[in-house]
């Protein structure tokens, strides 16, 4: 008996992971964080890059995400699945037409657009200047150039969810080759703004930065009600040949 509980003390020492907390990611294409909501929560599937934790949601497994091959049970000549496809990113120096996008407050003062992982399809976070991505909006959509100067233009779309999130008031924003359909882009000045046809928002400019650095539009008030862990942002365009963190 006395071995077997020992055993079992470092069973579950060696498996204990931090719950996660109500609204917050539990699962997704990349996470690496935890995966276990409370036992009064359930994670619940948002998209192929976001799980989270939902209170009164029924159990269920996070989404795991399919993984790429090991490259060392691949035999010579096969195709590795890359899981997203990548561009090589347009540089550091801003391509005709298109504007680095970044928030201009803190805590992310000079934090910038860009995808995860960079020039992928994935979630929309606020990262470094050294990775900015290179946005414009065309036809109502946020666009990113994903593709270098010399190749062929290819675009990722920003794509916002119809799935409430944290506190009912947040949709997640993440990046697809297929064009967003709910919503509308815009530039306010140069605040980057989003609106849609049925929800009235106190603010089109307001949205929130939360765990991973993950953005969401936020359809509540700016400076106000701000839920644990998350911080309003206003974001907005900047147009200087490179990005810097000044
Ligand atoms: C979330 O907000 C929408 C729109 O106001 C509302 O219809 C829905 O009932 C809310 N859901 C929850 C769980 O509060």
């Amino acid at each position: 008996m006395h071995h077997f509980s020992t055993a079992l003390v470092a069973l579950l020492a060696g498996t204990a992971s931090a719950v996660v907390q109500d609204w917050q990611q539990c699962g997704g294409t990349n996470w690496k964080g935890e995966t276990q909501c409370s036992s009064t929560a359930g994670c619940v599937v948002i998209n192929d890059y976001y799980s989270q934790c939902q209170p009164g949601a029924a159990p269920q497994p996070p989404a795991t995400p399919e993984q790429p091959p090991a490259v060392s049970s691949v035999l010579p000549g096969t195709p590795v699945a890359t899981g997203v496809p990548a561009g090589t990113g347009p540089g550091k120096t801003l391509q005709s037409g298109y504007y680095w996008v970044r928030a201009v407050a803190a805590p992310n003062f000079h934090k910038y657009v860009q995808s995860k992982p960079l020039y992928a399809t994935g979630p929309a976070i606020l990262g470094d200047y050294t990775t900015a991505g290179q946005f414009q909006i065309v036809d109502s959509q946020l666009v990113q150039l994903v593709s270098a100067p010399s190749e062929p233009a290819k675009l990722l779309y920003g794509i916002v969810s119809e799935t409430r999130m944290i506190n009912n008031l947040s949709l997640p924003v993440s990046w697809a080759e297929t064009k967003n359909t709910y919503g509308k882009f815009a530039w306010n000045g140069d605040g980057l703004t989003w609106t849609v046809a049925g929800v009235s928002r106190p603010n089109a400019a307001a949205w929130y930065v939360c765990s991973g650095q993950q953005m969401y539009i936020n359809l509540g008030n700016y400076l106000y009600g701000t839920p644990a862990g998350c911080a309003d942002q206003t974001i907005h365009y900047y147009n200087d040949k490179t990005a810097n963190n000044k």
